[in-house]
């Protein structure tokens, strides 16, 4: 292994230390607790698993959190009136619906009534919107998180062709928004690839640093970079593993062990980017709660 490791845990740990002091000092000078709302409706593993680590961060530097669990049936009606009386309420300053929703719940009329003060995973169209033309507002975690975990690894960014693959709403297409405007931590240079893209390995060979955001393990082979790219692996797949008691592993997008050898720098899955997503929310939610400071 030639690649220098960025492990998001031990950077979301550093950050998690630092927003702890947040949390006390908003509490003994004005009063002040951060409070977030998890909705879940259903109980699809990958997100039970998810909301548990929101929960268990929140609780470990001072936020209060309420978890909201639903069963998949829920109506969209129900789902709408519970985000409205979340909207309404004080001790709440962050409002997040776990994602997918079921199949039955339009998923963007419920993006639309969240908030957008209180919307902390940055997806409601309004602060989608802000982020698109640079303003100030709740970036979405992931890219943030990605964002960070590059700046603080001390890897430009400014100037670097990055190559994103995979257009989702919630990583693709606003880290490549993010990572391209006219600011601080940013001024990349942005290719971005998908299911439709002809060859991308003709691309992501080109790239200063490569973003997989795909949801297939091995998508990214060996093959398909140059010698000391950045790799960001944002990719959370379970795969089956008898050997482990719970009967799965989980890897990302690229192959880690050979483009390990090629790389300059790479993320582990778990422990990369993953960590790094949580503590934007928690991030989001101490700056939605300082607005209320007077
Ligand atoms: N599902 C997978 N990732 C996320 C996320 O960051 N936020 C929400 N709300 N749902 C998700």
């Amino acid at each position: 292994m030639g690649a220098k490791i960025l492990s998001g845990k031990q950077l979301a740990q550093e950050m998690r230390e630092e927003m702890k002091q947040e949390t006390l000092a908003l509490k003994e000078k004005y009063n002040i607790i951060p409070g977030l709302a998890v909705i879940l409706v259903g109980e699809d593993p990958a997100s039970v698993s998810y909301v548990t680590g929101k929960r268990k961060a929140c609780a470990n530097i001072g936020i209060y959190s309420r978890e909201e669990n639903h069963p998949a049936d829920m109506s969209e009606e129900k789902l709408l009136s519970l985000i409205k009386k979340l909207n309404n309420d004080p001790k709440i300053h962050g409002i997040l619906v776990q994602l997918p929703l079921p199949d039955h719940i339009d998923e963007t009329k419920i993006l639309y009534a969240i908030n957008p003060d209180k919307d902390v995973d940055g997806f409601h169209p309004f602060n989608v919107g802000k982020m698109m033309i640079g303003e100030d507002t709740f970036y979405p975690c992931t890219p943030h998180g990605i964002q960070q975990l590059l700046v603080r690894n001390d890897i430009p960014i400014a100037s670097s062709h990055i190559v994103i693959v995979g257009r989702s709403n919630l990583v693709g297409k606003p880290l490549a928004a993010m990572l391209m405007q006219k600011k601080e931590h940013a001024n990349a240079t942005i290719t971005v690839c998908h299911t439709r893209t002809k060859d991308i390995g003709y691309f992501t060979r080109q790239a200063d640093i490569v973003v997989a955001a795909i949801g297939r393990p091995n998508t990214i082979t060996e093959e398909m970079v140059s010698e000391g790219v950045v790799v960001i692996d944002v990719g959370v797949n379970r795969v089956e593993d008898s050997s482990k008691e719970r009967g799965y592993r989980l890897v990302g997008d690229v192959d880690f062990e050979k483009i390990g050898q090629k790389a300059s720098a790479i993320t582990p899955v778990p422990g990369g980017v993953g960590p790094m997503t949580i503590t934007m929310l928690l991030h989001n939610t101490i700056k939605s709660a300082k607005r209320h400071i007077r």
